[in-house]
C-alpha cells in the first residue's frame, strides 16, 4: 500500500462500497459518509476535504432516486449539480485529482448508435439535468479530474434493479419488463476495478498524474441488452444454479410502464476512449453478471454457515 491519501465520498453506496475495497491497495483510504458530510451543505464538503488533505478525491455520492428527483429538484441539484463543483474547487486548491461518476441519463437516447464523450447531452429528467450540471461544474473549475460516465449500475448489494426484480420474482408469477430501452448493465465491482486500474497508472511513486488526460470517459460493461434481456439472463442463471422456477416474463414498452422521470431509449455508451487512453477493457455484461451472482451465492453460503 502506498502513502497516497484517497478520500472517498459515498462509500455506503453501490459503487462507493466496492471502491473502498478496490482502492485500498493504492493508498490510505479515508471514507466520509452521509450525514457526517452532507452534500446539500457545501461547508461540510469543504471541511471533510480540509481535514484529510487527500491527493485523490473519489466522489461516488449522488442523489440517485431518479423518479423522486422530479419532485425534489432543489435537493437533487444541490447534491448532484453543485456539490461536485465544490469538491472540484477543493481539489484544485490542494492540487489533488478528482474522480467523479456520471450517467447515461445526460443523453436523450435519440442517437441511433453508441454515444461518444463528444456528443451533446440533452437530459430528459431532473436527475439527468442535475448530473450534467455536476459534470459542467467540474469542467468549469478545471481541476485535474476524471468524470467516468456509466450506466445501469447493479451489484450484489445496495439498491438496484436486479435485486428488486429478484425480490419481485419470489412474490409474483409474472413480471412485465421494459424491452425498448437499450444499454449495458454495469456491475459496481467492474466500475471500481476499472477506477483502481486507472488510478494505478497515474498515482505516485512511479507515475506523474493525469498529464493532459483530464476529462470525460464512458465506462460500462461491454455488449448491450434491454431491461427485459437483462432480467431474462439473471433469472435463467438463477434457475440453472438452484432450480428455482422463473416467473413468466412479459416484454413491454416503456410507454406501458409510465414513471415520473423519462429514461433514454438508447443508453449505449462507446467506451473506446477509456480503452485507448488507459487500456481499460471492461468485461462483457454477461460475464460480469456471472461474477456478481457468484458473489451473492458465496455471501448466502457464508451466512448459512455462520447461522
Ligand atoms: N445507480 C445507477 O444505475 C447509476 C447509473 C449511472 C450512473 N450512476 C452514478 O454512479 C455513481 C454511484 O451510484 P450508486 O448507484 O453507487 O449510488 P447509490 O448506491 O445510490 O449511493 C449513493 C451514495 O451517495 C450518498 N449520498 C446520498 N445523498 C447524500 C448527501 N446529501 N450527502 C452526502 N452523501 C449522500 C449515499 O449515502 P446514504 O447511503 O447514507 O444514503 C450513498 O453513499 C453516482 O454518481 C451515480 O449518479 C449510477
Amino acid at each position: 500500500m502506498g502513502n497516497t491519501k484517497i478520500l472517498i465520498f459515498g462509500s455506503s453506496g453501490q459503487v462507493g462500497s466496492e471502491l473502498r475495497h478496490k482502492l485500498a491497495c493504492l493508498g490510505q483510504i479515508a471514507a466520509v459518509e452521509y450525514p457526517r458530510v452532507d452534500f446539500s451543505q457545501p461547508d461540510s464538503i469543504r471541511e471533510s476535504v480540509r481535514v484529510s488533505e487527500p491527493a485523490v478525491i473519489v466522489n461516488a455520492a449522488a442523489y440517485t432516486a431518479v423518479d423522486k428527483a422530479e419532485s425534489e429538484p432543489e435537493l437533487a441539484m444541490a447534491v448532484n449539480g453543485i456539490a461536485p463543483g465544490v469538491i472540484a474547487e477543493e481539489a484544485k486548491r490542494l492540487g489533488s485529482i478528482m474522480v467523479h461518476f456520471s450517467t447515461d441519463y445526460v443523453f436523450d437516447g435519440t442517437k441511433p448508435g453508441p454515444y461518444l464523450e463528444t456528443d451533446s447531452p440533452n437530459p430528459l429528467s431532473v436527475y439527468g439535468k442535475t448530473k450534467l450540471a455536476g459534470d459542467q461544474a467540474i469542467a468549469a473549475v478545471g481541476c485535474e479530474s476524471l468524470i467516468l460516465r456509466t450506466s445501469w449500475v447493479y451489484g450484489a448489494r445496495g439498491n438496484n434493479c436486479m435485486l428488486t426484480m429478484l425480490r419481485l420474482a419470489e412474490e409474483r408469477d409474472e413480471l412485465r419488463i421494459v424491452d425498448d430501452q437499450h444499454g449495458a448493465p454495469t456491475s459496481s465491482e467492474c466500475i471500481a476495478q476499472a477506477t483502481a486500474d486507472i488510478l494505478a497508472q497515474i498515482l505516485p511513486p512511479a507515475k506523474g498524474g493525469l498529464e493532459g488526460r483530464s476529462g470525460i470517459y464512458h465506462l460500462t460493461n461491454a455488449g448491450e441488452t434491454t431491461w427485459f434481456g437483462f432480467a431474462k439472463a439473471f433469472l435463467a442463471r438463477r434457475t440453472e444454479a438452484d432450480g428455482t422456477a422463473a416467473p413468466n416474463l412479459v416484454a413491454i414498452k416503456a410507454s406501458q410502464y409510465p414513471r415520473p422521470a423519462k429514461r433514454p431509449a438508447n443508453s449505449r455508451l462507446s467506451c473506446q476512449r477509456v480503452q485507448e487512453t488507459f487500456g481499460v477493457r471492461m468485461p462483457h455484461w454477461e460475464d460480469a453478471l456471472s461474477l456478481v451472482l457468484e458473489t451473492m451465492r458465496r455471501g448466502t453460503r457464508q451466512n448459512s454457515v455462520k447461522g
